[in-house]
């Protein structure tokens, strides 16, 4: 079977108050479009048409997915959006209808209206609602449905009905071609309706079916920065709780985010105010502190079993290997791969630097273009001195090498097996194998020497 997914997107927004169009708010990092477009994308032999109208060239740029693009130039309403992709939808098959501010239906829920509606040729989600306002009401009669009405347009009798139309829908793209033509915008709004749609249908002998959703949160829509904000704890709540049934123990699930893709062996441990971003992989037995960020959107970072991140450290990027210890207050930048065993301590930043199995650099260090063997012991505050103003230089230090507190590396510098630099040296030059290199200005003791008195 041919499916045209069709995404209605043109709309401004207004409510949100803010230069960015609607649906490229971000919910858990992820424009809200971008939302719908990956689940719709889990259905199989499917054509992807987005209306888009309001910030196009900015829509555009921030959504990389091969889509059709159709222009609605004007908001003239949703029935007039939908007919923007009917010069690209095939002649069979079915219509999916979803909308780019209601980011969290599921690709299931999809699946379900289009197999309701190649049996019944029209299916709509529909969900029962306590206080049903703004929505459109779903009018029965003898229980079947027999049209839409606006709340606008809705009588004070109408208005009491709590099934509402939750805008998704599934249709016989023959049937979709058919009655679009046959909207009018005689209405309170002025707007042509797609939810007229359901009347013309019924006129013409079509029995609507109805699928109803208990979920809301699949079916909220985003208007302004309150709903933005509901929807994202609503949303984090559930990532919570896909970690737990993957056996991570998560301290308070109300103070994790993930934004992104994360990956979970088995007992992992999270304590609160945890950020997880891009694709995280984290082996058995880590234990992500508090306070700590861990990756970066678009990028891996992998973290080995057993290793431990203390309190509040950035890893932004990077892999990290089986019984680290990272922190507290380290800041891991992109490049830096640790082997296993290996620590960095509170106050150290790294940056493109190979930290070898069982290497330390446990305080106050900056490490950056760096190669850094096996067993080897960094000083408190060390410095890789790694620019020159225009150029990155590299710094090698080899196994079981020790370099005392205080030092600067002027790269490109070489410091070699074994060899020993003495605390507080400036190294310029290459460290050969086993040497002791000390540099440093000569420490003289003058003895008769008088401490200045305060004149009285
Ligand atoms: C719509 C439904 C209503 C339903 C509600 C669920 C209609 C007429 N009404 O109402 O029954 O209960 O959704 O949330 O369909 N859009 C365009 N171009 C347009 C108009 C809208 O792309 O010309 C897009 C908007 O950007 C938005 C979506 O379509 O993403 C819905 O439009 P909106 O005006 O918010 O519809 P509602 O009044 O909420
Ligand atoms: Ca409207």
């Amino acid at each position: 079977m041919h499916l045209d997914i069709v995404i209605l997107a043109a709309g401004k927004g207004s409510r949100m108050r803010s230069q960015r169009p609607k649906v490229l708010q971000q919910l858990a990092g992820k424009p809200l479009l971008q939302h719908v477009i990956d689940s719709a994308a889990c259905l199989e032999n499917s054509h992807l048409h987005i209306v888009y109208g309001h910030g196009a060239a900015e829509v555009q740029n921030a959504i990389t997915a091969p889509v059709n693009w159709c222009l609605q130039a004007e908001q003239l309403g949703t029935g007039h959006a939908v007919q923007q992709a009917m010069p690209s939808m095939a002649d069979d098959g079915i219509t999916i209808i979803l909308y780019g501010d209601v980011p969290l239906v599921s690709s299931a829920t999809m699946q379900q209206l289009i197999e309701n509606a190649q049996q019944q040729r029209l299916a709509l989600l529909t969900i029962c609602l306590d206080n049903p306002r703004g929505y459109g009401r779903i009018v029965r009669e003898q229980g079947n449905i027999v049209a839409i009405v606006e709340e606008k347009d809705a009588s004070a009798q109408q208005q009491q009905i709590q099934e509402t139309n939750t805008g998704i829908m599934a249709v016989e793209t023959a049937l979709l071609k058919q009655l679009l033509p046959q909207l009018s915008n005689q209405n309170a709004q002025g707007e042509y309706y797609l939810t007229d749609i359901i009347a013309l249908a019924v006129a013409a002998g079509v029995n609507i079916a109805s699928v109803d959703i208990e979920d809301e949160v699949e079916v909220q829509g985003v208007n302004d920065k309150q709903q933005l904000a509901k929807l994202e704890r609503a949303y984090q709540q559930r990532q919570a709780e896909q970690l737990m049934q993957q056996g991570a123990t998560v301290i308070d699930p109300s103070r994790l985010d993930i934004r992104g893709e994360i990956r979970v062996a088995q007992d992992v441990t999270i304590d609160a105010n945890v950020i997880l971003q891009g694709e995280v992989e984290l082996g058995s037995d880590v234990v992500i502190s508090a306070n700590c960020i861990i990756g970066s959107p678009n990028k891996k970072t992998v973290i080995g079993a057993g290793t431990q991140i203390l309190p509040n450290s950035i890893v932004e990027e990077g892999q990290i290997g089986e019984s680290c210890q990272v922190g507290p207050f380290a800041r891991i930048r992109p490049g830096t791969v640790l082997a296993n065993g290996a620590k960095v301590g509170n106050f150290v930043e790294t940056k493109k630097a190979s930290i070898g199995a069982g290497s330390k650099v446990n305080h106050l260090s900056y490490i950056g273009d760096s190669t850094i063997g096996e067993q080897v012991n960094i000083g408190a505050g060390t410095i890789t001195c790694n620019y020159d103003g225009v150029n990155k230089h590299q710094t090698v230090i080899d196994d079981h090498a020790f370099i005392g507190s205080n030092t600067a590396l002027v790269a490109p510098v070489q410091i070699g097996e074994t060899a020993t630099v003495a605390a507080g040296s400036t190294i310029t030059k290459d460290v050969a194998a086993e040497e002791l290199a000390l540099a440093r200005g000569k420490q003289k003791n003058l003895s008769g020497w008088v401490r200045p008195k305060k004149k009285s």
